[in-house]
């Protein structure tokens, strides 16, 4: 059938069938600057096989996109690798128009699939034979959810990895190499720190049983971003990295402030680091939001946090970011804590409570000033800053 969305050949028997969503910006908080896309994939053999869905709100982009290829109705199987609803809400508009033999997923999608949509899945168990080529399912939980699995189609040699290896970028092309290296890798990290973070220890374990495998992978699928056909080593490498979290000579000083007076603080402690030679990223939750901090304190050894007290509370915006990066559990940061206040003092205690909580070490006790940092407390900042970052170059110098 002609359409205007058309399948992309992934390889002799899997098309690419998913949505491109190019102006979506807030993906549950994660601030998606360059859009994201939906991968969803079809496998055409004798058992011809849907790997994950959409969107709600993309299901006729996919089936259209599907129809291309084979007629929908023809399709036998519905595989759902992880049942998050960026991937199974297109489930439903799917299983009306394919009425699919079976849909697949793991027992846990199955609980998922049918807490959300009533749709009962059979449990997959270690493959699934779809004719000439065979699905072998690999058990990947929590990344990025308790259901997750990645499932590798032999025939072709494609890996279906569902969240992990993707990043949210919209684009016009199916291949990574096609994109700016810069971009596509700067998407990549993003996209780790902000929904594979506190999975690092699986991720690790993941790439040391990777070799057991023995899996003749050809092309590497993810459910959202490019997809890879090349340059494997350089993306397990990158992602040992990324979930290893060493210390990175780097600073990530994060602040908010009502009359400037943290702010000062903020800018004072920056300049103390960048006099010690060691790069530094000032970041106002004024005109910032989460995401982008995650994103520099994963790439950073050093993180320090700066809030006023507002009615004796730390400043919201102080709270919201704590509570998001405390979730995704950076590891082997130095910690700072400041802040300015009228009378009561609860700001830069909350964050160095925090801190605490997330193992961070804080070589540097909590600076707090009355009302405007005098000389010598902004003279204290700068020293902080200074000293944290020779002790982060001996870190990394071990
Ligand atoms: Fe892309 Fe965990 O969903």
């Amino acid at each position: 059938m002609k359409s205007f969305y058309n399948a992309e050949q992934v390889s002799a028997h899997v098309w690419w069938v998913g949505a491109v969503d190019w102006h979506v910006r807030n993906f549950h908080g994660y601030r998606t600057g360059r859009g994201s896309t939906y991968n969803a994939f079809l496998i055409v053999d004798d058992k011809i096989t849907l790997v994950d869905t959409v969107k709600a709100g993309f299901e006729s982009e996919m089936l259209e996109r599907i129809s291309t290829v084979v007629d929908p109705a023809k399709i036998d199987y519905i595989v759902s690798l992880h049942a998050e609803p960026d991937h199974s809400g297109g489930l439903p508009a799917a299983m009306a128009a394919i009425k699919p033999e079976k849909v697949f997923a793991s027992a846990v999608g199955g609980k998922t699939l049918k807490a959300y949509y009533g749709i009962d899945a059979v449990p997959v168990q270690n493959s699934l034979a779809l004719g000439q080529g065979t699905l072998t399912f690999v058990d990947t939980k929590m990344l990025h959810w308790p259901d997750s699995m990645m499932g590798f189609y032999d025939r072709d040699g494609v890996l279906f990895s569902q969240d992990a290896f993707g990043m949210h970028l919209a684009g016009s092309k199916l291949w990574a190499d096609e994109y700016d290296e810069s971009v596509r890798d700067s998407e990549m990290v993003k996209y780790f720190a902000n929904i594979i973070n506190n999975y690092s220890p699986r991720v690790l374990a993941l790439l040391d049983a990777f070799p057991g495998l023995d899996l003749d992978v050809k092309v590497i699928a993810p459910d959202h971003g490019p997809l890879y056909r090349r340059d494997f080593e350089r993306i397990f490498r990158m992602y040992r990295e990324l979930a290893e979290q060493k210390p990175q000579l780097r600073a990530a000083v994060v602040f908010c402030t009502m009359w400037h007076a943290t702010e000062q603080l903020a800018r004072a402690f920056a300049d103390g680091v960048r006099a010690a030679g060691v790069e530094v990223d000032l970041i106002d939750l004024a005109v910032s939001e989460r995401s982008e901090v995650m994103t520099a304190v994963a790439s950073s050894g050093i993180v320090a946090f700066g809030a006023p007290t507002m009615n004796n509370q730390v400043y919201p915006a102080m709270a919201d970011v704590l509570t998001y990066v405390r979730g995704l559990k950076p590891r082997n940061k130095l910690g700072f804590a400041f802040g300015s206040c009228g009378w009561s003092g609860e700001g830069a205690k909350f964050i160095a409570s925090e801190f605490e909580a997330m193992g961070m070490e804080q070589p540097c006790p909590m600076l707090q000033s009355r009302y405007k940092p005098s000389r010598e407390e902004l003279n204290a900042a700068f020293a902080a800053g200074g000293a944290l970052a020779e002790s982060l170059k001996e870190r990394v110098a071990r």
